[in-house]
């Protein structure tokens, strides 16, 4: 039934009723109208309003579902739909809005894989170019200021360029960290597990703070791209601990799940709270759409925060025994 007419059809039943009523019931008007009379009248409006609006509610319920999911559904959890009941034009509205939710997943899908491989090959070029031309030429300076250092007689000038070799050492050492946090080349040469223990041990060491790490033994083998997802959410897990959480512990763990391997990430802290979500959970989110896994942050407040990623295997189950 259209919209139309089912308005039309709720508001007739009550109308119909009302007319029925005053055809059979003992009822007059007089004129002037008497008290008792205006009392009955208003009295059947007021009925007839309630009974209306009553029926009006559970007509356009399906519209009250359809406009609550319209402001609240959000493409990076995907999979929200209404059931279609009924037939017609209500059933009709929400078959297509179910639809172009469809193609707005895809496309937003399509459009986020496109944009995360465009930052990923900036981020390996200027990985590179760090590498090779900055860390060269700080390289030519350090053995430059160790010569002059070694040459000159001046007791005072030799510790002066001791001194900027020691400096120039740790900007190299800095920038070897950068190229590394922008392309884990540990990843492609020596596999997910070894990328994230030097992750682990890269975030203890900057912190202070104590990581325990929980690997499986039996983990499934994954392809680039989903060992690259895990790489980054636990990257950006370990980087929110240490700018939000305050805490004291956190906890690296890697399991094998029915249909693929979970990641989480756990810590002592504070819980986010109220906190909304901003670009690192929401860029977590994106990449976890790459590979058809699902993220969920859980966190109590006072009791920490726990960042799951479940990654399936790529035809869910591929179960290759890989070495941890
Ligand atoms: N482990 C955590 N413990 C406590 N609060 C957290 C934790 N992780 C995230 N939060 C809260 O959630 C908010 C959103 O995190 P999100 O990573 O999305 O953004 P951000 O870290 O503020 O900025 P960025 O875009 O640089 O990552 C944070 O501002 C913080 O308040
Ligand atoms: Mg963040």
């Amino acid at each position: 039934m259209s919209l139309f007419w089912r308005i039309f059809g709720l508001n007739a039943l009550v109308l119909g009723v009302a007319t029925a009523l005053l055809l059979w019931a003992p009822v007059t008007v007089s004129v002037p109208v008497l008290l008792t009379e205006a009392v009955v009248l208003v009295g059947g409006l007021a009925v007839m309003l309630v009974a209306n609006a009553a029926l009006l509610r559970v007509g356009l319920a399906p519209l009250d579902r359809l406009a609550r999911l319209m402001t609240t559904v959000d493409l990076l959890r995907p999979g929200q739909r209404l059931p279609v009941t009924g037939q017609g034009g209500v059933a009709d509205l929400i078959r297509a809005f179910n639809e172009m939710l469809d193609r707005l997943e895809t496309e937003r899908a399509t459009s986020s894989a496109r944009a995360l491989s465009a930052q990923e090959a900036e981020r390996r070029r200027i990985a590179q170019e760090l590498h090779d031309e900055v860390g060269q030429s700080m390289t030519a300076v350090l053995l430059e200021l160790k010569r002059a250092a070694d040459r000159t007689p001046d007791q005072e000038l030799r510790e002066e360029l001791q001194h900027a070799q020691e400096t120039t050492r740790e900007s190299l050492d800095e920038v070897r960290r950068l190229a590394r946090r922008l392309r884990p080349g540990v990843l492609e040469d020596l596999g997910l597990i070894s990328a994230l223990t030097a992750l682990a041990g890269d975030f203890s060491t900057h912190t202070g703070l104590i990581v325990r790490r929980r690997f499986g033994t039996d983990l499934p083998a994954l392809d680039r791209e989903r060992e690259l997802v895990l790489y980054r959410v636990a990257q950006e897990s370990l980087t929110n601990v240490a700018r939000h959480a305050d805490a004291e512990r956190v906890e690296v763990g890697l399991r094998r799940t029915d249909d693929g391997v979970e990641l989480s990430v756990t810590d002592d802290g504070r819980g986010i709270g109220l906190a909304r979500e901003g670009a690192g959970i929401r860029g977590m989110r994106e990449r976890a759409l790459l590979v058809g896994a699902t993220l969920e942050v859980d966190s109590r407040p006072g009791d920490g925060t726990r960042v799951r990623l479940s990654v399936p295997t790529e035809d869910g189950e591929e179960t290759t025994e890989a070495s941890a």
